[in-house]
């Protein structure tokens, strides 16, 4: 009997996705020992936008987060996701930093780390990946799936084969835009499978209503491990339901190792989540529903999500189908990125302007100006050479890896910070977001001297 096993995502992905990354801690920690029965084969709970959002709107350390979670998950493989070099930002980090920040997401309690790079630039993988494999952790490196002239399924078994070279442990089919046909999942997934023996994984998104078919044909086609969100936080632009795809996969004669009796206690758990968020408006019925636009758009769940909150903050809400229309110009302008992060926050925002403005490229983003440049990497087609000399004028673009010309940063900001971080996990927190973490350590510190303050009354 072949096993099939689930990676639940709804303390990272799920909620990312639908609620924009708002789920606190404490609203979550209460399941955790409970999630630790449910026989998932690992659970996604951190990388991400969880790491921004911790610092930026919830006012909580990220790493105590984490550590909180493995120690009320002992026996579950906890996974982040990481963006390669560019860590859990948005544009590449020196080698040093990336190694450093790797060390301590295993130290403090990642089992798996899965790897991408928005451009697919195997260069950006290698650092993170040589550093997990050293840290003992396990190296699951991501396809970051798109459909595109120049993407074709040869290239993507050329790259499966390097990162198998690069020390890859399983390779992830991330599917972040829900794109993926059933009949695409079944050729890479036979196409891997026939090029390597390596565990694959198959990540995807709701979004236009193909997951299921998709993830039913990734796993006849020999799909090792699905990624799936507990029921009330799937759906939308979020993952395929957990329960639903165990009871479908287990009657077609797949062992798939989860306890279904746990499985409820945790759905049962989310419910009032969800109808809170649903009642806050955090949660917007829009990214509920199946956006079949999106498979002409190619637009990922959670940049849906943000193009809505963009352009509802301008008053422009009734411009999201023009916006919509206006992505996939920019992309293919842009010489096709898969849009994953950072590359779907620079052609989002692009299109935004490129409508709201009433010209194309009347004001140009200094991040896609760095894209131009090569510093995200290679950029997967050719580039509208009009836009590209707009941009750049004579400056040409570089071919060597972009961190390579950047300074080691780690030692000489733990020096800079000295008292302020009182950790090296500060320190990446610093670097990662400086703005979010001095607030956050700011505040930290308050409410330490509140506490103490309080327990000195209390005693006299
Ligand atoms: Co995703």
């Amino acid at each position: 009997m072949k096993k099939v096993q689930l990676t639940e995502t709804v303390l990272r992905d799920a909620q990312q996705s639908l609620i924009a990354t708002r789920m606190k801690e404490s609203q979550f920690k209460d399941i955790l020992s409970t999630m630790d029965k449910a026989g998932y084969y690992s659970v996604e709970c951190w990388g991400g936008a969880t790491f921004d959002s911790c610092l930026r709107f919830l006012n909580e350390d990220p790493w105590q987060r984490l550590r909180d979670i493995k120690a009320a998950m002992p026996n579950t493989k906890l996974q982040m996701l990481l963006r390669g070099q560019n860590l859990l930002g948005y544009s590449p980090y020196p080698d040093d930093v990336v190694r450093m920040f790797v060390r301590k997401s295993v130290e403090n309690g990642i089992d798996i780390i899965r790897i991408f790079d928005a451009l697919n630039d195997v260069r950006n993988l290698k650092v993170a990946m040589e550093e997990t494999k050293k840290a003992g952790a396990i190296a699951s490196a991501a396809i970051s799936y798109t459909t595109s002239p120049v993407h074709t399924l040869e290239k993507y078994v050329e790259m499966v084969k390097e990162f198998k070279q690069m020390g890859a442990d399983t390779i992830c089919i991330k599917d972040m835009a829900g794109v993926m046909t059933p009949y695409e999942a079944d050729q890479l997934v036979k196409a891997i499978k026939d090029a390597l023996d390596i565990p694959v994984i198959l990540h995807t998104h709701c979004t236009t209503g193909l997951a299921y078919m998709t993830v039913l044909k990734a796993v006849e086609a020999g799909a090792d491990v699905v990624d799936t969100a507990t029921s009330v936080f799937s759906g939308g632009t979020s993952q395929p339901a957990t329960e639903t795809i165990a009871a479908a996969l287990t009657q077609m004669g797949y062992e798939v190792p989860v306890d279904t009796a746990v499985l409820k206690q945790v759905n049962d758990f989310f419910k009032p989540l969800r109808a809170e968020a649903l009642e806050s408006g955090l949660l917007n019925p829009v990214v509920m529903g199946t956006d079949t636009d999106a498979l002409n758009y190619k637009i990922p769940g959670g940049m849906l999500s943000n193009l809505v909150n963009q352009l509802k903050q301008q008053n422009a809400l009734d411009r999201l189908g023009e916006v919509c229309e206006e992505t996939p110009r920019v992309r293919k302008d842009l010489g096709y990125p898969p849009l994953v992060t950072p590359t779907s926050q620079m052609v989002g925002v692009q299109a935004v302007q490129n409508v709201l403005l009433g010209e194309r490229y009347k004001v140009v983003g200094k991040e896609i100006k760095a894209y131009l440049r090569g510093e995200y990497g290679r950029i997967p087609g050719e580039v509208d050479p009009e836009l590209l000399k707009k941009v750049l004028g004579d400056e040409k673009p570089m071919t060597g890896r972009f961190a390579d010309t950047l300074e080691p940063a780690f030692e000489k900001t733990k020096k800079e910070l000295g008292d302020i971080a009182e950790s090296d996990e500060d320190v990446l927190s610093y670097i990662a977001f400086p703005r979010e973490a001095e607030k956050f350590f700011a505040a930290r510190k308050e409410q330490r001297e509140n506490k103490r303050a309080y327990t000195i009354e209390a005693v006299e």
